[in-house]
């Protein structure tokens, strides 16, 4: 897939086969995000990959999805939820800092952008509970949570409009139930001197 496509048509899936991802394509998403740029190339992200459905299940409990259009894009367990989760992660005393917010933001994207590639969807997720995933995961007490994404091959394929109004972003769900994302143009995002 070009570039450009999968720049254009990669959304946030929150509907996803019940189909596993096998490890080797779990391993090429890691591949990708380790090759992000990242602030002075410190490379001080870490990553932990859940893909056993057990654990899978128990991080599921302690996500928010789509709170825009709540209750009806919460995937459903066993039907639509994801597969694995990818738990990125900071040293506890650098977490809110800029730089490693920015890296972890880099990285992130890199894995979604892989990850369509491979018809794999993701949700990269803020409204965690970061301390039961923690405790969960049984992670140190020196490493923090960033965020976490949420992945699995998408059952759903939502899509984008442009838009000039900075008041209409929310996305929203049509009769059909697809997922509108409206998106700012170019020239309403930028400016040219
Ligand atoms: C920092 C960050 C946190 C997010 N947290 C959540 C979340 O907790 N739950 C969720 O359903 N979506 C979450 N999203 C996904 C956004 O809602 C989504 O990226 C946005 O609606 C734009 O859609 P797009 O990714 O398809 O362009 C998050 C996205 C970002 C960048």
């Amino acid at each position: 897939m070009e570039l450009k496509q999968v720049l254009k048509e990669r959304r946030t899936v929150r509907r996803f086969s019940q189909t596993p991802i096998p490890d080797e394509e779990l391993h090429e998403l890691i591949d990708a995000a380790r090759l992000a740029s990242c602030a002075r190339n410190d490379q001080r992200l870490r990553y932990v990959v859940v893909r056993t459905p057990e654990l899978v299940r128990s991080i599921f409990k302690f996500t928010a999805w789509a709170g825009s259009v709540a209750p009806r894009r919460n995937p459903v367990p066993g039907e639509t939820a994801p597969t694995a989760f990818i738990v990125v992660t900071g040293k506890k005393e650098e977490a809110d800092t800029p730089l490693l917010q920015t890296d972890c933001g880099a990285a992130v994207q890199t894995i979604q952008l892989a990850a369509w590639e491979k018809n794999i969807g993701c949700c990269w997720m803020g409204a965690i509970n970061r301390q039961e995933i923690h405790s969960l995961l049984e992670l140190p007490a020196e490493r923090a949570i960033l965020y976490i994404i949420a992945l699995g091959y998408a059952a759903e394929k939502p899509v984008y409009d442009d838009i000039d109004d900075p008041g209409k972003v929310k996305y929203y769900l049509d009769d059909e139930d697809l997922l509108h994302v409206p998106k700012l143009t170019v020239e309403a995002v930028s400016s040219w001197k």
